[in-house]
Formats: structure tokens, sequence, C-alpha cells
């Protein structure tokens, strides 16, 4: 058998590839009957009302949790697969609430960033720190650099973990709920951002978040997950509520009724 590089394999299969997947917690099932393929370059947006399964789905992508049934690809390769090393970039809305007590750098954070099993031992040479001086760019926080994580704002912070990740050099980056706590001017820039690295740099992102407004103008694929995915397609014809109700199996109360129930805003789902 000939022998494949990871370079082939990354332009020959999808980056994620999602077959029939279920996943129990608590021996209740969460999410199931999942299909779902995403191709480089691709900004994948994930929207669902409170407890729908977002989180579960990622974090079983990322091998935190395990799978009933299905299987999950990787670049071809399953979760956890040691040759994902240092592929993947996670950003968690928890990332952001670090305990204030713990005393690190901006500067510290997003370096740890660039650590893998391969350099972990190595000093970090002037690749490495390129790398984590690029990212602080990116995010705006040149001018915090060397200031404690404790005494940043909420956004300031959401935007360290944000370049941990892009530190890491990940060409898949999955994000949970990466725009709460941050105010309107750091949001846009975010996502003007992270609409740059799929573009430009050929990142892969799956992002989710409540914010349906803020997604739709960002994310060229929506999937609105509700137990399975009830909707997958371009952002543009995401359906309105009338046609949302009906995917959920909802009947009609009082036409708008879900976002009364579930929302405050008219911005979430
Ligand atoms: N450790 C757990 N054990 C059992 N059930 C859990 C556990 N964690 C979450 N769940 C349940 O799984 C379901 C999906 O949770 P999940 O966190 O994936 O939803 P979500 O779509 O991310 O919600 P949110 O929008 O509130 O973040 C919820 O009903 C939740 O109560
Ligand atoms: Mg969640």
């Amino acid at each position: 058998m000939r022998q494949v590089s990871v370079g082939e394999i990354a332009q020959e299969s999808p980056i994620l590839k999602i077959e029939d997947l279920s996943v129990s917690r608590s021996g209740k099932t969460i999410i199931k009957d999942i299909d779902l393929t995403i191709e480089k370059g691709e900004f994948v947006g994930i929207v669902g009302p409170n407890g729908s399964g977002k989180s579960t789905l990622l974090l079983t992508i990322l091998g935190v949790l395990k799978s009933q049934t299905g299987t999950i690809g990787i670049y071809g390769h399953p979760p956890l697969s040691r040759k994902l090393d240092g592929r993947i970039g996670w950003v968690s809305q928890a990332a952001s609430n670090l305990p204030r007590h713990v005393r690190i750098t901006v500067h510290e954070l997003v370096q740890l960033g660039t650590i893998n099993s391969r350099n972990m031992f190595s000093f970090v040479n002037d690749e490495r720190r390129e790398r984590v001086k690029k990212a602080i760019e990116m995010v705006g926080l040149e001018d915090v650099i060397d200031v404690d994580l404790g005494r940043l704002s909420g956004g300031q912070r959401q935007r360290a973990v944000i370049a941990r990740a892009l530190a890491s050099d990940a060409e898949f980056i999955l994000l949970d709920e990466p725009l709460v706590g941050i105010d309107r001017e750091a949001r846009n820039a975010l996502l003007k951002l992270l609409d740059q690295l799929c573009h430009e740099q050929g990142k892969t992102i799956l992002m989710v978040s409540h914010d349906l407004t803020a997604m739709l103008q960002t994310a060229h694929r929506m999937i609105f997950l509700e137990e399975t995915i009830r909707f997958d397609g371009a952002a543009e014809k995401f359906p309105n509520l009338e046609t949302l109700a009906d995917l959920r199996g909802i009947a009609h109360v009082h036409g708008d009724g879900y976002m009364h129930h579930h929302n405050h805003s008219k911005e979430e789902v």
C-alpha cells in the first residue's frame, strides 16, 4: 500500500465527516441521526435552543464525549487521534471565565497555544514567537500584552482565548458561544477576523452562537440543531420563524410564540 502523507489526506477528504452519530449523557439521548460534512474553508454556524445539544456535538467532535452510534472523521481520523495534534483549535465560553486569581498574562496564555506534543520540551523558537505576536495583533490586544488576564474585560479575555487558538496554527477551529459577554464593537471585530481566517487563510470554522443575527451575517452555512439537524443550508436560506416551527414540530400558537417563550432577545434562537 502506498504511504499517504498528512498533506495529501487534508486535500482529499473533508475536514469533518460525521455519519449517523448519536450521543447519550447519563443514559439520555441528547443528539441523534447526525450526518454532517464540512469542507475546507467553510464557516459553519450552529444555532438551536438551550439544551438542544450544540455543546454536546462540539465536545463529541473534540473527543471529550463518546458517541453511542456512528462515526466521526476529522481529516479522516477519529477524534483524539495523534495525527490531529495541533490541527484543531477550541474556544469555549468557559475558557474566557478563567479564574481571576490565576495570574497569567495575555502573552503567556497565547504562548500556551503553541505548545504541542512535539515541541513540549523545547525552547520557544522565533517561528513560535512570531505566531504569538501575530495572533495577539489579530485580536487587537497588543496594548495589553503583558497585562494579567484578571485585569482585562470579559471581551478582552475572550479575545485572548481566541488568540491562543490562532497561535496554535490550528486549521479547524471550533468555537462555543465566543460572543457572549463581549460588546458590539469587539463582536464585530471578532466576526470580521473569523471571516478573514476562512477567506484568506483557508481555515475552517464551526461556531455555536445564540446571536442569530451575527451568525446569519457571517456564516456561509447555517445549521439548526435540536436533538438532530433540522436545517442545514446556506445562511440566506435560513428558515423564518414559521418554517422553523414546522421543522421543530411545534404547532403555531401565536405565530412568534417560540421567541417569546424561549428568549428575551430577538437576536437569540
Ligand atoms: N453531564 C451531563 N449529564 C447529563 N446530561 C447532560 C450533561 N450535560 C448536559 N446535559 C444535557 O444535555 C442536553 C444538551 O446539553 P448541551 O450543553 O449540549 O446543550 P446546548 O445546546 O449547548 O445548550 P446551551 O445553548 O444552553 O449552551 C441538555 O438537556 C443538558 O441538560
Ligand atoms: Mg452549550
